[in-house]
């Protein structure tokens, strides 16, 4: 069974999808640990009200040895890294040893809205701003750039004329709740193939 760590720095929401849907069967696989790049967060409380091993690592301690630390408590513990708002950029060591085994998700659709700073309510503020007609969420590996991976599926949402940042991170959020586990699941399949930027499901 596919082994993972999620890792978070946030409410945790999509963790909670992953957890829900591993205790109504619609995913194969074991959250071995939940770790957290900050003190005091929901996702952390989510792991321990299911008895799921927890670590924090606060970057304001560790800071840049944070992917170190990390890479210590998965090493051969977890066959797949799941980015589920974590904040903390990791470094190449780590993305090295677990080459095309580090996922993230981000709430766009990427190549829009990403990169450097997008994250929370800025992706959607910025997709309100421009205009789009549609948004959505990308699920993708995690390689040296910031949002730069291979895409391995993506979701849409509408964009209506009187949506705020707010109601469409809503929107765009049950769509992650969906996606994230559903990707997993076909990783722990063996239905995603890589070969450079293109992804095939099989
Ligand atoms: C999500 O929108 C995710 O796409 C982004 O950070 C947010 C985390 O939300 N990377 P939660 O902590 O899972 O509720």
């Amino acid at each position: 069974m596919l082994k993972i760590a999620v890792l978070v720095s946030g409410s945790g929401s999509n963790l909670q999808s992953i957890i829900d849907s591993i205790e109504a069967e619609k995913l194969k696989c074991t959250i071995e640990m939940v770790i957290s790049d900050r003190e005091g967060t929901f996702g952390i409380e989510r792991a321990k009200q299911k008895g799921i091993k927890t670590y924090v690592l606060d970057k304001k301690i560790y800071g840049r040895e944070i992917s170190k630390n990390i890479l210590s408590l998965t090493e051969n513990k977890v066959d797949l890294i799941v980015l589920a708002g974590f904040l903390s950029i990791l470094d190449s060591e780590l993305i090295t040893s677990f080459k095309n085994k580090i996922i993230n998700i981000h709430p766009s659709l990427i190549p829009s809205f990403c990169g450097p700073g997008m994250y929370g309510i800025k992706v959607h503020e910025k997709a309100i701003d421009y205009g789009v007609r549609f948004s959505g969420c990308t699920v993708h590996f995690v390689d040296e750039g910031t949002d730069t991976g291979a895409i391995i599926s993506q979701r849409i949402v509408p964009v209506y004329q009187d949506d705020t940042a707010d109601t469409l991170q809503k929107r765009v959020l049950k769509e992650e709740h969906e996606i994230l586990p559903e990707v997993i699941n076909l990783i722990a399949e063996g239905r995603v193939k890589v070969e450079e930027r293109k992804i095939t499901i099989v």
